[in-house]
């Protein structure tokens, strides 16, 4: 015992001196978990093996747009749950000269023979089952223009090069790792429903792959050639459009040729906010996520945070009194700004915010069903569903300073479930993300009305936050973002106060447990480690605080600290998960 004593007090000791020694000590000694350190670039998302794909990419001259491109089509054959060709996303690009920030919108679109009640039954309820599993729940898929959009404009490589990885993983198979087992065996009955799904993800006995089997995927393959060997057209026409709409036409879904020519990737100006010290940059409408995130940044700003300490009851309150009214907003103000007037300045004004928490009660809970607005027919509490659901969010950094945060996604896991036969790859089941009847709940609980009604050509509201920060002197501090449907705005926005506010290494924010509120159902969910303490007097305070939940959000961030050092935090929240760091 006394020798464990012994050495521990030495390794203290030399790590104190060591700190000494070094003016800049490489390790942020304030930390208790680990980030991945990188001079150069770095690479973090949900599953390793494209993790290596992007710092390959970086490692070959490539910058951090080319790294995010690689990365994404490389996630689209290792992560089939989230990763896709044949849903959407968002990416917050930051680069580094002529020192901008911009947005890429690959949201899917609304087929044009989409209408507003398309989901509703003959009682003029949702159904449910049509709006999240059936054909008709996809919308046009974006991924593949915004990725190229991206690559185009902005990266340094050809498209082949960055696609190449994403060819050979598809074209010669990949070990699977426990996380894919364990998903596919577990969404096994939904996905084998669908034949086209059944023969691409499971063996042809119809078992699932087990850990370390190797999951080879040719009609993906080539549909990433088609891609990589003339661009766009390689997927919105041609023989990948051909199997899509042979594929709506034999299951009734409603994309035409038409509608793959007409998506387009959008350009958007990002949002961008002050918090104290820090520039915030994410994502603008169609998503929520980065309107309500600076909002509720700009209610919390005027408490001292710091002085609550984390994750103490006050704290938690004052978080959860400040999404409560953000989700509110959203029910009502929230939808594609291309068709419906998002007043994005008033809700992201410092004196909105100001009314905001002046009704804020500091010892109170307030009840959700006094906060307006809400629309007056939401009929009870939603309930969100039992379903799992997958997203999935990466950021790269190259040497010259310049960040990619990307969140894509089919929305629930595996999408739809639908494959298209021929292409070898998942259809989103994104139209559930619009408001199918005013005030009905989607997968997450969510609840809408006109602003994110379904039209033709219209983007679903999403709640995606890839985000990027930046210090008083303008440089790009932190990327971050996070799937987990409604929960990815509270999530993202606790990574970043967790670092911002309480001054934490990345690694510890990632870990440090998370809280969500989202106005329906008024609950408080929790992960494991907040104390019992602090839920007991929020109880006291007034809150219902039932959800306990394993897991909220996963994020997959990089920090830059002094100088030039990136540090890379995994969210292991979601197994698999990996930070790269460039190879030099
Ligand atoms: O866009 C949205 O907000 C949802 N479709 C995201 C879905 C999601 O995050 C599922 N992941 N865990």
């Amino acid at each position: 015992m006394k020798n464990i004593f012994a050495s521990a007090a030495a390794i203290l000791a030399l790590g104190l001196i060591s700190a000494v020694a070094h003016a800049a000590p490489i390790l942020d000694l304030k930390a208790r978990f680990h980030p991945v350190m990188s001079e150069t670039g770095m690479v973090v998302s949900q599953e390793m093996i494209a993790s290596r794909v992007g710092s390959d990419i970086l490692a070959a001259g490539g910058n951090a747009i080319d790294a995010a491109v690689a990365t994404g089509f490389a996630l689209a054959v290792t992560l089939p749950r989230a990763g896709n060709l044949g849903g959407g996303g968002f990416m917050v690009v930051h680069l580094a000269e002529p020192n901008k920030t911009i947005t890429i919108d690959y949201r899917e679109m609304a087929p044009s023979d989409a209408h507003r009640d398309m989901f509703l039954d003959k009682e003029g309820d949702v159904d449910n089952q049509k709006a999240r599993f059936s054909i008709k729940s996809s919308g046009v898929p974006g991924t593949v223009a915004g990725l190229i959009h991206a690559q185009e404009n902005y990266g340094l490589l050809s498209l082949k090069q960055v696609m190449q990885p994403a060819i050979n993983l598809a074209q010669n198979g990949f070990a699977v790792n426990a996380d894919l087992s364990d998903s596919l065996q577990s969404i096994g009955l939904r996905l084998q429903k669908d034949s086209a799904s059944k023969g691409y993800f499971y063996k042809a006995d119809g078992e699932f792959y087990q850990r370390g089997e190797t999951l080879v995927q040719k009609d993906l393959s080539k549909s990433l050639m088609s891609i990589a060997s003339v661009g766009r057209e390689g997927f919105y026409q041609g023989k990948t459009a051909d199997l899509i709409v042979a594929q709506m036409k034999r299951s009734g879904g409603l994309i035409t040729h038409q509608d793959l020519l007409n998506y387009k990737a959008v350009e958007r100006e990002p949002v961008c906010g002050q918090y104290r010290e820090t520039k915030v940059c994410t994502m603008p409408p169609p998503s929520s996520g980065g309107v309500h995130m600076l909002q509720m940044l700009n209610i919390l700003e005027g408490w001292d945070l710091k002085s609550m300490g984390h994750n103490s009851a006050d704290y938690i309150h004052r978080l959860v009194e400040s999404m409560r009214r953000a989700y509110a907003d959203r029910s009502l103000y929230l939808g594609d700004p291309d068709f419906f007037p998002v007043p994005v300045a008033q809700l992201t004004d410092k004196k909105y915010a100001a009314v905001l928490r002046s009704q804020i009660d500091p010892d109170r809970s307030s009840r959700s069903a006094d906060i307006k607005p809400g629309l007056p027919d939401q009929g009870g509490t939603p309930k969100a569903t039992k379903e799992s659901t997958e997203t999935t969010h990466y950021s790269t950094w190259d040497q010259w300073g310049n960040v990619v945060s990307n969140t894509y996604t089919l929305n629930f896991s595996y999408g739809s479930g639908i494959s298209v036969a021929g292409a070898g790859f998942l259809l989103n089941n994104e139209m559930d993300d619009f408001s199918s009847k005013p005030g009905a709940p989607n997968g997450y609980g969510l609840v809408g009305g006109i602003a994110n009604a379904i039209e033709p050509g219209k983007r679903p509201l999403s709640s995606m936050t890839p985000t990027i920060a930046f210090n008083s002197e303008g440089k790009p501090i932190l990327a971050t973002g996070s799937p987990g449907g409604s929960t990815i705005i509270t999530v993202t926005m606790q990574l970043l106060l967790n670092v911002v506010e309480f001054d934490m290494g990345v690694a510890d924010a990632t870990a440090a447990p998370r809280i969500h509120h989202q106005w329906l159902p008024d609950n408080i969910y929790y992960e494991s480690g907040v104390s019992m303490d602090t839920l007991n007097r929020l109880r006291e305070m007034g809150h219902k605080v039932n959800n306990k939940t394993s897991r909220l959000g996963a994020t997959e961030s990089i920090q830059r600290k002094a100088g030039t050092r990136l540090f890379g935090a995994p969210d292991y929240r979601r197994e698999g998960s990996g930070a790269v760091p460039q190879a030099h």
